[in-house]
């Protein structure tokens, strides 16, 4: 008999805690694994042995039903970069410590590019020092900048809501007889998976959005100009997805980065807003959609959501069958019928390294996308939870703050 663990780490997404079902679930069914330990705010709860017993508080299957449709980490997130375990041991001491401590025989990390180099890291470690435990990644991230897997758990959802969202604001901005500029920020770092996915709406004959900007193409000031101006000559109230990641003038960001070095992206909007309000001086507005674009758990994919739950009881068969230092990916088969299968890729391969949109799914003019990449973002898109509700808002489920203390 042994245990496992599982922690959820980095930036929130609307499908985690629908991996961490199906972590849950599939060890259930394995009669070889006795106790699931959640990890407290990633791997910040295995180094100071904060862990709940995940049996004692997932209890029913309709507890797993509202895991599925609640938002971000119930088990907390961290942004934690371990040192190289050459230069550094103490961290993976304490780290080995408590898995052995707690009988622990795979540890499962639902992440992004960061969290796979702490499963790469940990993988190589236990390896040196011969302990039996293995380390397998689960793929999360809205901004499905994960290398080798077709796409990752959370950006479907995040797709559908930008591209919902988007949707919305184009009735909103179009009322008045005055011509106007809507200007909408979203996010994806150095990836413009996320921003192109609004071009989803030319799919249903919407002309919005009229400009996409990705951090995949260049960008200037001044041809962002020439081309607001000549999109207001054709549309009264012109729509711009523009994405939090493209190069901006000094300034524009705060600077402030976190424990990987990755900045903290956000100003681009309101910066596009005073520039056309100065330059053009038509009605402008921009609006950031931050955090909604990640939580927005209310306009899930259930493509996303169900994916989400099969990749994390896959990551449990992965650690079953000997294997570490793995992550699980998706491989598309066909686009219509949406076809995937689950495979394994190292986590080597994955850690700290970023996947771009590709260059041909940008418009030469680098202003938009073109409409065959379409076909990627559809499927991901697809299907809708029936909620279940609470007073006219969707419940979630949620462990007591006493717990996670
Ligand atoms: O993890 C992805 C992401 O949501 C990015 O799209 C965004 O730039 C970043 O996280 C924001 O980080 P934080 O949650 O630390 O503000």
């Amino acid at each position: 008999m042994m245990n496992i663990a599982v922690a959820q780490s980095g930036g929130p997404t609307c499908v985690i805690n629908a991996s961490l079902v199906g972590v849950f679930k599939e060890s259930l069914k394995h009669p070889e694994i006795d106790a699931i330990f959640g990890s407290v705010n990633g791997i910040e709860g295995i180094i100071e042995n904060h862990l709940v017993d995940l049996k004692s508080i997932i209890l029913t299957n309709y507890d797993m039903e509202l895991l599925r449709q609640t938002p971000s980490t119930v088990l907390g997130s961290c942004r934690y970069k371990l040192p190289d375990w050459r230069e550094d041991e103490e961290v993976y001491k304490k780290i080995a410590a408590t898995l052995k401590q707690r009988n622990i025989g795979a540890f499962l990390y639902i992440g992004g590019n960061d969290s796979m180099d702490t499963v790469n890291k940990l993988s190589e470690y236990f390896s040196q020092i011969g302990l039996d435990i293995k380390v397998i990644g689960i793929p999360k991230t809205i901004d499905n900048d994960l290398c080798i897997t077709d796409h990752t758990p959370g950006f479907g959802s995040a797709a559908k809501y930008v591209a919902t969202t988007m949707h919305e604001i184009t009735r909103d901005s179009i009322v008045y007889s005055i011509p106007s500029v809507t200007i909408v920020e979203i996010m994806g770092r150095h990836a413009g998976w996320l921003t192109a996915s609004s071009a989803v709406l030319h799919s249903m004959g919407e002309t919005a959005p009229h400009l996409v900007y990705v951090p995949e193409a260049e960008f200037s000031i001044e041809r962002f100009l020439t081309d607001v101006r000549q999109e207001m000559s054709k549309h009264k109230a012109v729509i711009i997805a523009v994405s939090e990641g493209i190069e901006v003038p000094e300034g524009v960001q705060s600077g402030v980065v976190d424990n990987f070095g990755h900045k903290y992206l956000s100003g681009i909007g309101k910066h596009l807003e005073s520039t056309v309000r100065t330059e053009i001086g038509c009605k402008v507005r921009s609006i950031e959609l931050n955090v909604m674009q990640r939580c927005s758990s209310h306009l899930g994919s259930k493509t996303d959501i169900d994916e989400a739950e099969e990749i994390g009881a896959a990551g449990i068969r992965c650690a079953l069958s000997g294997e570490t230092g793995k992550v699980l990916v998706f491989r598309r088969i066909e686009d219509v019928p949406y076809t995937v299968v689950i495979e394994t890729a190292d986590a080597g391969d994955v850690a700290n390294q970023e996947k771009f949109l590709p260059k041909n799914y940008i418009n030469s003019a680098g202003n938009n996308i073109r409409r065959f990449a379409l076909n990627y973002f559809l499927p991901l898109i697809q299907g809708e939870l029936d909620l279940i509700m609470d007073n006219g808002v969707p419940k979630h489920f949620a462990i007591h703050e006493s717990v996670l203390k």
